[in-house]
């Protein structure tokens, strides 16, 4: 987090909070959050949305995207700062719910919607269902239909569709490619809003697509905005449709490698690209909506480990490489592992004057790929029981996180002007063993 500073004695501090202070408090590992830095970022992306689509006379709604790292109090941080939620799970709609998310300002995703899940999203007025299929459609339908008793009861769907752009990320982040499991391509849309049309209950809004996440360039955008613009002017016939969704993915930076587009410049570029693309067409301007999760949370966090053993390993040609392990791993950030993301890390409890050195930080998991940071200079003095701070771990890290190798959950922690309280509790040894029927003392399971 920007907040993140350094105290007299060296002591790496967030919010104001010691690092040393959160072991001692809360344990480790442990993630932790900025929530004045999510708040900021909200109301920065939002306003960057705002500015850029104010100058075409049209409006910018921004979801949050829940996935990223959902729980109530960021439900509250984010829908304060003028944010509405995105949600893409009956579990995730729930949360939003529990917190106090206007339903009216929500927006249901996926790609495998449940009947259960789309009638609840139907009965608590959910503001938009994100259509993701054929079946989909018609189930949904089908649920209106059967709400429908004295009065017709219509739902506003959006229609996802596929732009067909590669986005230059990791192959299992980008979504909007061919051969891949989300949207309509851009062929069927036109008749899937047909169809949408002829049914009463359905309120057809607008188009949505979504080409990846954590992509940094803004031709992706760019290119996939055209695309949309011309399906979107296809379907018009001489009515108005309200919205275009073009969701989110937006990057961050990781490491000092990482140079991602300032979230105003590429807000401006994908709204005057769109706008663009409407005045060639001589379409009005749509209301567009955007669906951030990353670029909202992602830098607000860091994760604090603490360092368990060190081992030099001989790597050949007589050269070592020194393994810090640290007491969580793949367990609270699956990224490496599972996109070979990169990170970066920071003693926390200190600072040494030590000479650098080359190190790989690994967890403690029983597997090989269990790495945190791949490769980064630490202090060559660095010992067991230094605390180790590994930044922008606020997006997909929790929400990502497991028990593998029954590991506990770390609590999450939201730090504020030097305070620090618990958000979302851990997930404990002994919760773990609680939900092992074979440890039950019941004779009728020993029996
Ligand atoms: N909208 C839709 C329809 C999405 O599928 C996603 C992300 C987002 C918005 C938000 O994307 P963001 O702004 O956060 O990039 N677990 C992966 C990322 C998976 C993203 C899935 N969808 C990771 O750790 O990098």
């Amino acid at each position: 987090p920007t907040s993140a500073t350094r105290d007299d004695e060296g002591v790496l501090q967030i919010a104001g909070v010691p690092a040393t202070d959160l072991r001692d408090r809360f344990g480790t590992p442990l993630y932790v959050v900025d929530e004045d830095e999510v708040r900021g970022h909200a109301r920065r992306t939002l306003a960057a949305f705002r500015s850029a689509t104010a100058r075409h006379g049209v409006q910018a709604r921004v979801y949050y995207a829940g996935k990223a790292f959902l729980c109530a109090e960021v439900v509250r941080w984010v829908t304060d700062e003028g944010l509405a939620v995105d949600v893409c799970t009956g579990g995730e709609l729930a949360v939003a719910l529990a917190a106090g998310a206007d339903p009216a300002r929500l927006g249901f995703h996926g790609n495998n919607k449940s009947v259960a899940e789309l009638e609840n999203a139907v009965d608590v007025g959910i503001g938009s269902i994100v259509l993701d299929s054929w079946i989909e459609l018609e189930r949904l339908a089908a649920i209106l239909e059967r709400r429908s008793v004295d009065d017709v009861r219509t739902q506003t769907v959006l229609v996802r569709v596929n732009s067909g752009i590669h986005a230059e990320t990791h192959e299992f982040l980008a979504t909007a490619h061919e051969d891949q499991k989300f949207g309509f391509t851009l062929e069927d849309a036109p008749a899937v809003v047909a169809r949408i049309r002829e049914l009463p209950a359905l309120v057809f809004a607008g188009l949505h697509c979504h080409i990846g996440s954590q992509i940094f360039g803004t031709a992706g955008f760019l290119e996939s905005a055209a695309r949309i613009v011309e399906l979107h002017a296809t379907l018009l016939d001489g009515g108005d449709i309200p919205v275009l969704n073009l969701g989110g993915g937006f990057g961050i930076a990781y490491t000092s490698a990482d140079d991602p587009t300032p979230i105003e410049e590429l807000a401006s570029g994908i709204v005057d690209a769109v706008a663009r693309e409407c005045e060639v067409r001589g379409i009005p301007m749509p209301n567009l909506a955007f669906e951030p999760g990353r670029a909202i949370v992602g830098q607000a966090g860091v994760t604090l480990y603490e360092i368990g053993t060190t081992k030099p390993v001989e790597i050949g040609a007589g050269a070592q490489r020194l393994y810090v392990s640290v007491d969580g791993g793949m367990s609270d950030n699956a990224r490496p592992a599972l996109y070979g993301a990169d990170f970066s890390a920071r003693i926390a409890s200190r600072v040494s004057e030590a000479a650098p050195a080359l190190v790989r930080v690994v967890g403690k998991h029983c597997e090989s790929g269990d790495i945190v940071v791949d490769a980064e200079y630490l202090p060559d003095d660095v010992v067991p029981g230094d605390l180790l701070a590994v930044p922008a771990t606020g997006a997909y890290c929790f929400s990502l996180a497991s028990n593998y190798n029954y590991v506990p959950r770390p609590p999450v922690v939201a730090v504020r002007a030097g305070s620090a309280r618990i958000i979302v509790r851990g997930v404990s040894l002994d919760d773990l063993l609680a939900h092992d029927a074979g440890l039950d003392k019941t004779p009728a399971f020993r029996g």
